[in-house]
């Protein structure tokens, strides 16, 4: 089941019970300091204005429809997160784990903060989610990774499912043998993963909107059929599509309308179907990238 609620997200944690949750996975503003906002493009067919000729001569224009936003600058960033990190350990069952999902900019300091709210010995990874899209900067490294920090509410006791882990391609496959090649390895903590490509089916409009195949590892590994997961920064649902495609219940909560409206028309639509992909592994990636990505 999953449940859409439109609220501010400490005003929800307050009213949740302790240890309602299996998993939490938040993807909070990166504090960009910037309006993180995203226009729908739509094609129409104009014979008159046209500026392209499609399939049987017909003429097409690209038109900017809806504009979605959210604002993502924060005067004391840590001051607003730390007492909804501190809600999200409470509200987490005791084998429950918490993904945090940032960028360069604030995840050192988040670090910090949540090895005070759990305690060092519950940091259990930095997943490093890599991508290969966009410009490349001529005046220093492109920066094309997002960092998502796991902490377990008990670092003796939480769920990690290592059947349920999907495999990748060898980076020297002839090194390997034919078997190993075929059966593929265990990822590590650095993941390979195209954004949410412009063209797909997957795509909702929402800015910043997170890739649901990076979400599904995390909801088969770390959490069970059935259980309870939270995303109470959700935007437009990404955990929510991940989880009832793996049967697990989700609770979503966003204080922005937009979101809580792109949300409501993405439940009301059957499961989404992830579309084709083609595997990228002889050049030492292992990444999913999906056709007609441009590179
Ligand atoms: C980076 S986006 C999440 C994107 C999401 N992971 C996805 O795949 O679409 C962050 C979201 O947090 C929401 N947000 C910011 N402050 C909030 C608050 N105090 N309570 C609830 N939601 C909030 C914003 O409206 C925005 O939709």
């Amino acid at each position: 089941m999953i449940d859409i609620v439109h609220n501010d997200n400490l005003r929800f944690l307050q009213g949740c019970g302790d240890g309602s949750f299996n998993l939490v996975y938040i993807d909070p503003p990166f504090n960009t300091g910037a309006s993180r906002a995203h226009t729908r493009l739509r094609t129409v067919r104009d014979e008159q204005e046209g500026d392209r000729t499609g399939f049987g001569g017909r003429r097409y224009r690209t038109e900017a429809g809806t504009r979605t936003s959210y604002e993502d600058a924060f005067d004391d960033y840590l001051g607003f997160l730390e007492p909804r990190m501190v809600e999200a350990r409470r509200v987490l069952a005791p084998d429950g784990s918490l993904f945090v999902h940032l960028d360069a900019r604030e995840v050192h300091y988040v670090k910090v903060l949540l090895d005070r709210i759990f305690g060092r010995e519950s940091f259990m990874n930095e997943i490093i989610w890599a991508y290969d899209y966009g410009g490349r900067s001529k005046r220093r490294w492109p920066a094309k990774h997002d960092s998502i920090l796991w902490y377990a509410r008990d670092p003796a006791h939480y769920t990690f499912n290592y059947e349920a882990i999907d495999r990748v391609p060898y980076m020297a496959p002839g090194l390997v043998g034919p078997e190993k090649a075929a059966r593929g390895k265990t990822p590590t903590d650095v993941w390979w993963h195209t954004i949410v490509p412009t063209n797909s089916s997957e795509r909702t409009g929402y800015p910043t909107q997170k890739p649901v195949g990076l979400l599904e590892r995390i909801v088969r590994v770390h959490s069970r059929p059935g259980d309870r997961l939270l995303d109470f920064f959700a935007g437009s649902g990404t955990l929510g599509e991940a989880a009832r495609r793996h049967g697990r219940a989700c609770t979503l909560v966003d204080s922005n309308p937009a979101a809580v409206e792109i949300m409501r028309r993405r439940f009301a639509a059957p499961a989404n179907t992830p579309p084709p992909t083609v595997q990228v592994g002889a050049a030492g990636r292992s990444a999913t990238v999906a056709k007609g990505e441009p590179k």
